[in-house]
């Protein structure tokens, strides 16, 4: 699969570093930034980089809207908007597109970092509600940027998790970290595990201070390169008694 892939916030440390993950892989890719002339000096960095390494990417840079509307998948790599106006702002443009949130809602202050509350529950369920002609699914919450950006760190150690509603997205998701990490990603249902993938962001930085090091996550016992067996059918409802 070479979806185009957008990334929103494509000029910071997250968006950069998957969207060189991403071109490295063989997918063409479209950074995003307020400032299109900021984008594509992104890209051209990123396009040297991974000219050095053999690989003549197919990455372009452009103004957010423009990234959104070349992106079959687009992720937004952007700090979490309280407000929600700049996601909604690029309504029209993300309609009809799959989007996937990488955006940790957190706060730090003297006792560390900590999962900041959403009014919607999960910085994922407010871009659904934004976004209502988009297909929102979330994952990449807990991959530290400076790690995905060292294209000779080993990933396949970590686990992507990955949560939305419509099943087929997560599927493609699942996919598409593959080509970040490559291994492919875990399922964890609904999107709203979000206010669960989110928050837990926190843990991983509080690990990564107490042992300087760059944690990441793994679910044990679960083999993502198999496929996963059919869900159980759901049990039928018992029949009414009549009246
Ligand atoms: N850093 C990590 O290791 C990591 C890991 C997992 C998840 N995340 C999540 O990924 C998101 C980005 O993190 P980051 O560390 O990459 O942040 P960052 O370095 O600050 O970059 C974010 C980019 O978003 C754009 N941006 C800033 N404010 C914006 C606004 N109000 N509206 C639209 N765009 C805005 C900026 O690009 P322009 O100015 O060019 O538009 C900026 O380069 C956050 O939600 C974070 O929680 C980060």
């Amino acid at each position: 699969m070479t979806d185009t892939i957008a990334v929103l916030g494509g000029t910071g440390a997250l968006g950069r570093a998957l969207a060189l993950r991403l071109a490295h892989a063989g997918h063409p890719v479209v950074l995003g930034s307020r400032d299109a002339a900021r984008a594509r000096a992104s890209a051209a960095e990123l396009r040297e980089t991974l000219s050095a390494a053999g690989v003549e990417a197919r990455l372009d840079g452009a103004a957010n809207e423009d990234a959104a509307a070349a992106g079959e998948i687009v992720l937004l790599a952007t700090p979490w908007d309280e407000t929600g106006e700049s996601i909604a702002a690029l309504a029209p443009a993300l309609a009809g597109r799959l989007v996937v949130s990488c955006i940790n809602p957190l706060g730090f202050d003297a006792k560390g970092p900590h999962g900041l509350a959403v009014a919607e529950g999960s910085a994922a369920e407010q871009v659904a509600a934004l976004l209502p002609a988009s297909t929102v699914t979330a994952a990449f919450h807990h991959l530290s940027a400076p790690s995905v950006a060292d294209l000779d760190r080993d990933l396949s150690g970590e686990d992507v998790l990955v949560c939305g509603d419509d099943a087929a997205a997560r599927a493609r998701v699942v996919e598409l970290a593959a080509a970040v990490t490559g291994r492919p990603g875990v399922e964890v249902g609904a999107l709203r595990q979000a206010r669960v993938l989110e928050p837990f962001t926190a843990v991983v930085i509080a690990v990564n201070k107490r042992y300087r090091t760059r944690a990441g996550v793994l679910m044990t016992h679960v083999d993502p390169t198999r496929p996963a067996p059919a869900p159980k059918a759901a049990p039928q409802a018992a029949p009414q008694a009549p009246a």
